[in-house]
C-alpha cells in the first residue's frame, strides 16, 4: 500500500454531501487510504471499517482482483457509449448480474448510483403500465421511513422528512405505506421482529382510495438508512401477495441489501419473495467505480420492448450506463463474491455478530437493538433538546479510538465488510460499548 495522501489545507471548496459542513470543517475526520478491513488516516492511524464505507465495500477494501480489472480496462477501452452502440464488458457484466438475481429477473439496466437505480425502476414501472394499456396507473407507493436516494422520483416515495422538506412538492402521485417500527412490541428483537406483518394491509386502503391507478410499490427489504428496520416476519410475503392480487408491480430497493449483506446474493431470496424489479448499486462494484443497476422481470421487459412500435423502446439512459471501468469492476466483484462465497461468510458470521450487538443491551441509554445479516442498529435515547448529539459524539469517540461507525439520528448503524473476522467483531463492539459508556451523562 502507498503512503496515505497528506491532509488538504483548504477545505472550503468541497461542499460535502449529507454533511454538517460547518462542524466537519472545524474538526475534519479524514480517510486517506484503505486495505481489507481498515481505513488509514493521513497520519497512518488504522481505522476498523464498521460500515463498509457507506454500506458498499462488501468485499473489503483494495481488493487486488478488482483493482487490476479496472486498471486493465482503463488501458484497453476508457469509454464507449451504450446508446445504439455497445462494448463487450457491459453485456458480460449484465449476464453476471443476471446469474445472481432471482430466476426470471434477467434483464439488467445499468445506472451509476442507487438514486439513479430507484428513479430508473420507477420509470420502468410507469413505462410498463403504459405499454400494457394501463396508462392510468401513475401512482407510486413508498413507505414511511424509506430511503430511495435523492432523485425527484426516489425522493417522492421516500419517507424521511428531513430528506424531503427542502425540496418542494415532488411528484404529485405518490403515497406511503406505514413503516414497520413497533418498539412497544418488537424492541430488542433478534433478526426479523415477530409483530407487524399486518402493516402491509395498508395497501388495501390505498387501493380503495385510488383504485386501479397504482403503478408500483417500492420497499427496501430491510430499511437501512432510517436506522435498520428488518421486516417483520411475514410482512414482505403479505405485501407481495397484495401487489399480485391488485396487479401492482413490486420493486425491491436492494441498494444496501444486495450482494450478500443479508447472507444471500439478494435479500428477497432470504425472505422467499420474488419482486418484479430489483434496484441495486453499492456492492455491485464493491464501490470501486460508481455503478448501479435495475433487474427487470421477463414480463415487464417483454411488455415494454415488444409492446413499443419499432425504434427505441425506453427513452431513458445515462451517458455512463455500463461504463467500461464500472463493468470491469462489476465482473471482478461478482467473481470474487462467488470465489469467496461472501454471502455465505455473512451468513456464517451473523450469529456471532448478533450476539455481540445484543450484548450492548443494558448499557446506558441503549433503548433498542435490531439486527439481520451483517447489519445492526443500536438506538440511543436522545439527549433532551439535543437530538443526534449523543450519537454523533459516540461516533467521534469511536473514530478517535480507531473504529468507523455510522449514525442516523440517534441510531448507530453497523454494516462491516462481509470478510470481517470474529476478533474484529469483538473490537468493533468493545470500542462502541466504551464510547456509549463515556456518553452516558
Ligand atoms: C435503499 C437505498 N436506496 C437508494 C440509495 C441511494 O444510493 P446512492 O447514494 O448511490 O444514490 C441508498 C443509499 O444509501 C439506499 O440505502
Amino acid at each position: 500500500m502507498n503512503a496515505p495522501a497528506p491532509r488538504p489545507n483548504n477545505l472550503a471548496p468541497f461542499w460535502m454531501p449529507f454533511t454538517d459542513n460547518r462542524s466537519y470543517k472545524a474538526a475534519p475526520r479524514m480517510l486517506a487510504a484503505a486495505k481489507g478491513m481498515y481505513y488509514y488516516t493521513p497520519e497512518g492511524q488504522e481505522i476498523l471499517d464498521g460500515t463498509s464505507g457507506l454500506w458498499c465495500v462488501n468485499a473489503g477494501h483494495g481488493r487486488r482482483e478488482i483493482t487490476e480489472a479496472i486498471q486493465k480496462q482503463a488501458a484497453e477501452l476508457d469509454y464507449a457509449p451504450t446508446f445504439q452502440m455497445g462494448h463487450p464488458l457491459a453485456f458480460q457484466a449484465a449476464a453476471k448480474v443476471a446469474e445472481l438475481t432471482p430466476p426470471g429477473l434477467d434483464h439488467i439496466f445499468f445506472t451509476n448510483s442507487g438514486s439513479e437505480s430507484d428513479d430508473t425502476a420507477l420509470k420502468v414501472a410507469l413505462a410498463y403500465q403504459r405499454a400494457r394499456g394501463q396508462a392510468q396507473r401513475v401512482r407510486l407507493v413508498g413507505r414511511e421511513r424509506a430511503y430511495h436516494g435523492v432523485g425527484f422520483g426516489g425522493l417522492s416515495v421516500c419517507g424521511i422528512g428531513a430528506d424531503r422538506w427542502q425540496f418542494g412538492a415532488l411528484l404529485p402521485y405518490a403515497s406511503h405505506l406505514p413503516h414497520t417500527y413497533i418498539p412497544e412490541k418488537n424492541a430488542f428483537s433478534r433478526g426479523q421482529p415477530a409483530f407487524g406483518a399486518e402493516r402491509a394491509d395498508a395497501l388495501e386502503n390505498l387501493v380503495q382510495l385510488y383504485g386501479d391507478t397504482i403503478a408500483a410499490v417500492i420497499v427496501e427489504p430491510m430499511s437501512g438508512s432510517t436506522g435498520v428496520l428488518p421486516p417483520p416476519k411475514g410482512y414482505l410475503e403479505r405485501l407481495r401477495a397484495l401487489c399480485t392480487k391488485h396487479d401492482i408491480l413490486m420493486i425491491a430497493d436492494e441498494v444496501i441489501t444486495g450482494f450478500g449483506r443479508l447472507g444471500a446474493p439478494f435479500a428477497v431470496e432470504r425472505f422467499g419473495i420474488v419482486p418484479d424489479i430489483i434496484a441495486m448499486a453499492k456492492g455491485l462494484t464493491n464501490a470501486a467505480v460508481p455503478m448501479g443497476g435495475v433487474a427487470v422481470s421477463d414480463k415487464v421487459y417483454t411488455a415494454i420492448v415488444e409492446g413499443m412500435p419499432a425504434g427505441i423502446e425506453f427513452f431513458h439512459g445515462y451517458t455512463y450506463s455500463g461504463h467500461p471501468l464500472a463493468a470491469a469492476a462489476a465482473c471482478a466483484t461478482i467473481d470474487l463474491h462467488r470465489a469467496e462465497d461472501l454471502p455465505g461468510r455473512a451468513k456464517a458470521m451473523e450469529g456471532y455478530f448478533e450476539d455481540a450487538a445484543h450484548a450492548l443491551k443494558g448499557l446506558p441509554n441503549v433503548i433498542d437493538i435490531r439486527n439481520i445479516g451483517l447489519v445492526a442498529g443500536i438506538e440511543l435515547q436522545p439527549r433532551p433538546g439535543k437530538p443526534t448529539d449523543r450519537a454523533v459524539r459516540v461516533m467521534q469517540r469511536c473514530f478517535d479510538a480507531g473504529v468507523l461507525i455510522r449514525t442516523t439520528g440517534d441510531i448507530i448503524a453497523l454494516s462491516p465488510p462481509l470478510i470481517i473476522e470474529k476478533a474484529q467483531v469483538d473490537r468493533l463492539f468493545s470500542v462502541l460499548a466504551e464510547a456509549i459508556h463515556a456518553e452516558a451523562a
